[in-house]
């Protein structure tokens, strides 16, 4: 099969993707569905294991980090049922209920279960709790959340000064605070919001632009009283408050259809469907700054699931221009930046992405990765303190690269390489696993020659 795709497994611990493109070329075809959202389940086990009563989960994403989720709110008292696609039951076990676990909690590689659940635990009376999470995260910086808990009243002692995992926090009465957040970042405001459900009062947080809304559509459904302002993007939370159980039906992952968005627009004559995505329009950037280059991209049957807007996407190769990406945009595409980075190698003109310096403190600094990876790849790509400048249109060719254990940079590099002649292979490929089994079945599935 010297024309196929393969995906070529080494050893247990080393997976390889080994992407052979023909010298006639290839084109992707067909409708999909990509997995549940990853924001959405971790907050769905979250709010169902704090409630009263049973939350079923549909469409739950099996990726690691939700399973992360899953395990550490096991070990703090929740009965959570097996996790599967179709339905998953959480038992709540109530606010101010958990158990105190006889071991470390471990986030593995997500920043979401660690940072949401700091404000969890650090509200939990005479309680004591240490969480800890792989190498990345472990050097994530904390101190975003760590800081405005403190200032609630929380104790939380760790690396450097308690801003790097592992940490440990003896859990207290909180006090409601109004926290300006010096960042827009939903991890942050959500944080602070669990926090707030058990203080007694109103916790505010101002974010200089929206984040993405999840936790305050979620929050609202099971139960809690909130009010927003959107226009200083400011959301209040009463507390104490009582959350009750609900069915939560989790909409694919945009940031996962975002990869075949841009294979779509990038690989000549490809025409794709992708059902069910979730379009929140906090987390729609990415259909903004693709229809900025040019992409032909169409919402068809858009619609209302369980309090969030789903649409199916249709995509279909047209030729990209350069365009600026910055700003308010930023924070409604962050997760999208290294497959807008690969879709700009294949746009006419220099893209430029700015104010995107939080890139450099996710899974792995996504600014660095993708600039030296796209560049072996005879790519033309700048690192800016802040973000990238890219000058599109010189070719791709298979080389060796490396995803630096980054789930969304092992996506990205896995979608340049169908437009890159010859053979490239990409190590550390099963980081994909994080947010998107079975990424490699699906691409070799739409791949027609
Ligand atoms: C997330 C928020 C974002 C995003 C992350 C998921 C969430 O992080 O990058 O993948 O689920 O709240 P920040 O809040 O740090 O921007």
């Amino acid at each position: 099969m010297p024309d196929a795709i393969a995906t070529k497994i080494i050893s247990d611990h080393h997976h390889d993707l080994i992407i052979h493109r023909p010298a006639s070329g290839l084109s992707l075809q067909g409708q999909i569905e990509v997995p549940g959202d990853k924001s959405i389940s971790h907050r769905a086990l979250m709010l169902g294991a704090l409630a009263q009563g049973e939350t079923s989960i549909q469409g739950l994403l099996l990726g690691e980090d939700p399973r992360s989720t899953a395990e550490c709110f096991r070990a703090i008292g929740s009965e959570i049922s097996e996790l599967n696609t179709e339905l998953v039951k959480v038992k709540g076990i109530g606010l101010g209920n958990l158990r105190e676990p006889a071991d470390v909690l471990n986030a593995g590689n997500s920043g979401t279960t660690l940072r949401l659940m700091l404000g969890i635990l650090a509200s939990q009376p005479e309680r004591f709790f240490t969480i800890t999470g792989d190498k990345s995260l472990c050097s994530r910086p904390m101190s975003r959340v760590v800081e405005p808990l403190q200032q609630m009243g929380a104790q939380i002692w760790g690396r450097q000064g308690g801003s790097r995992a592992p940490l440990a926090i003896q859990g207290q009465t909180l006090r409601p605070i109004h926290y300006h957040s010096p960042i827009a970042s939903a991890q942050v405001k959500s944080c602070v919001l669990l926090a707030g459900l058990m203080a007694e009062g109103q916790t505010t947080v101002t974010e200089p632009t929206l984040s993405r809304d999840h936790s305050e559509r979620m929050l609202e459904a099971f139960g809690a009283e909130l009010s927003i302002d959107p226009e200083t993007h400011s959301v209040t939370i009463t507390g104490p408050a009582r959350l009750q159980g609900q069915t939560v039906i989790v909409p694919g992952d945009i940031s996962s259809a975002a990869f075949w968005l841009v294979a779509g627009a990038i690989v000549p004559g490809s025409d794709l469907r992708i059902g069910n995505v979730g379009v929140n329009p906090t987390r729609t950037g990415i259909l903004e700054a693709l229809s900025l280059m040019g992409a032909d991209i169409v919402l068809e049957n858009e619609r209302l699931v369980a309090g969030e807007p789903v649409a199916d996407l249709r995509v279909r190769h047209s030729p990209l221009k350069a365009c600026k990406i910055e700003g308010d945009l930023i924070p409604r595409l962050i997760d999208e930046i290294p497959i807008l980075a690969v879709a700009s190698v294949f746009a006419e003109g220099v893209t430029v992405i700015r104010d995107a310096a939080d890139l450099r403190v996710k899974e792995s600094d996504r600014i660095a990765v993708m600039a030296t990876q796209l560049n072996c790849m005879g790519a033309r790509v700048t690192e800016l303190p802040d973000g990238l400048e890219i000058t599109g249109g010189t070719p791709l060719c298979g080389t060796e690269v490396d995803s630096h254990n980054d789930h969304r940079v092992a996506m990205s590099l896995a979608i340049a390489a169908l437009n890159a002649s010859g053979v490239t292979t990409l190590h550390q490929a099963e980081a994909a696993n994080i947010s998107y089994p079975n990424f490699n079945t699906t691409l070799q599935q739409m791949v027609v020659f």
